[in-house]
């Protein structure tokens, strides 16, 4: 029976915490099976200039609670050209590559579909990005510890909002569909959120004013979800309201990059496992062209071109529920 030697890893785009879990459970498992584990630096530019690690188990050791991803990871502007692209094959090939795993977000992905209408090459993506914007899944790596990063953040503020008779506007990452602004929001209370799926944001400035005029508290946070630059929703939002309130100061803090640090969540290091797991014997079997998810805590194979369909992922129903119920609006 024909079997497979040798893989790439890639860690590709916005790094997110518990990538390297993920690296250390493929390169554990294919050690067990007698497979060489290649990583590839900084995403699609390690594949494109050969830029190499041997990945064995001695690497791999206590790196399963570290944030970011020892591989490096990165946006490959070369990638997005056919020049590129060649070059990358061309380093698969000379190093007898069998498969490849990808753990990124959806623009690591649409690098894989276009890369594969070209060379037709065995990959399986992983899906690892704080904004959990995968289509197909429920989870991706990483959106969990970021959540936990920004309650943590915005409690913080909180205590100095509190003292200062202060409101907050908080801008939480997330690209601009919301997920982590959402869930974060009902998990530390804040007066009200603001994605910009809702359609009328009008409505919603003066709903803010409203709240605030008749607000018992003597402060206040509002989380916003970023459109489409960092610190552009908050700022925005800040000057929509700043002349119209008189009982608070307002202050406006984007939490950035904060957001994507840090040790992962355990509930990101054993789903990062998994799906790690999962990828490799997926590989193994001869699969590809899968993003390996989880959907109600099942294995789900999801095709790369639906992976990226992120304006069709829908909130969760019963986050829904406590949205409408408690912030008496609908999502
Ligand atoms: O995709 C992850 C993410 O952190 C988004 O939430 C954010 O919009 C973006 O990356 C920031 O990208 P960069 O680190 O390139 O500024």
């Amino acid at each position: 029976m024909i079997k497979i030697k040798n893989i790439g890893i890639i860690t590709s785009g916005g790094d997110s915490p518990g990538m390297n879990a993920a690296i250390k459970s493929i390169v554990n498992y294919s050690n067990i099976n007698n497979i060489n584990c290649l990583g590839f630096k900084n995403g699609y530019n390690g594949l494109i200039n050969g830029d190499i690690i041997k990945l064995s188990n001695n690497n791999v050791n206590n790196i399963i609670g570290l944030g970011g991803t020892i591989l490096g990871s990165g946006r490959s502007e070369e990638f997005k050209n056919k020049i590129g692209r060649k070059k990358a094959y061309n380093n698969i090939i000379n190093n007898n590559l069998d498969g490849l795993i990808i753990i990124g977000g959806d623009g690591s992905f649409t690098g894989s579909i276009i890369f594969n209408e070209e060379y037709n090459f065995p990959i399986i993506g992983i899906p690892g990005t704080i904004d959990n914007d995968i289509y197909g899944t429920d989870l991706t790596i990483g959106y969990d510890t970021a959540l936990n990063t920004i309650i943590y953040a915005v409690e913080k503020i909180q205590d100095t909002a509190n003292s200062n008779n202060r409101i907050f506007i908080i801008e939480v990452m997330g690209k601009n569909l919301g997920f982590l602004a959402l869930n974060s929001g009902i998990a530390i209370g804040s007066l009200d959120i603001i994605i910009n799926k809702e359609k009328n944001n009008k409505y919603n400035i003066k709903r803010i004013i409203n709240l605030l005029k008749k607000g018992e508290k003597n402060s206040n946070i509002i989380i916003v979800a970023e459109n489409k630059n960092i610190g552009y929703a908050a700022k925005k939002i800040y000057n929509q309201i700043k002349e119209k309130i008189d009982k608070y100061e307002i202050r406006y803090s984007i939490l950035g990059h904060i957001q994507r640090g840090g040790s992962p969540t355990c509930l990101d290091r054993i789903l990062a496992i998994r799906l790690g797991l999962e990828s490799i014997k997926q590989l193994i079997n001869f699969k590809k062209n899968i993003v390996i998810g989880i959907k109600n805590n099942k294995i789900t194979y999801i095709p790369f071109n639906k992976s990226i369909q992120k304006y069709n992922k829908k909130f969760d129903d019963n986050i829904k529920q406590i949205y409408k119920d408690m912030y008496l609006k609908e999502i």
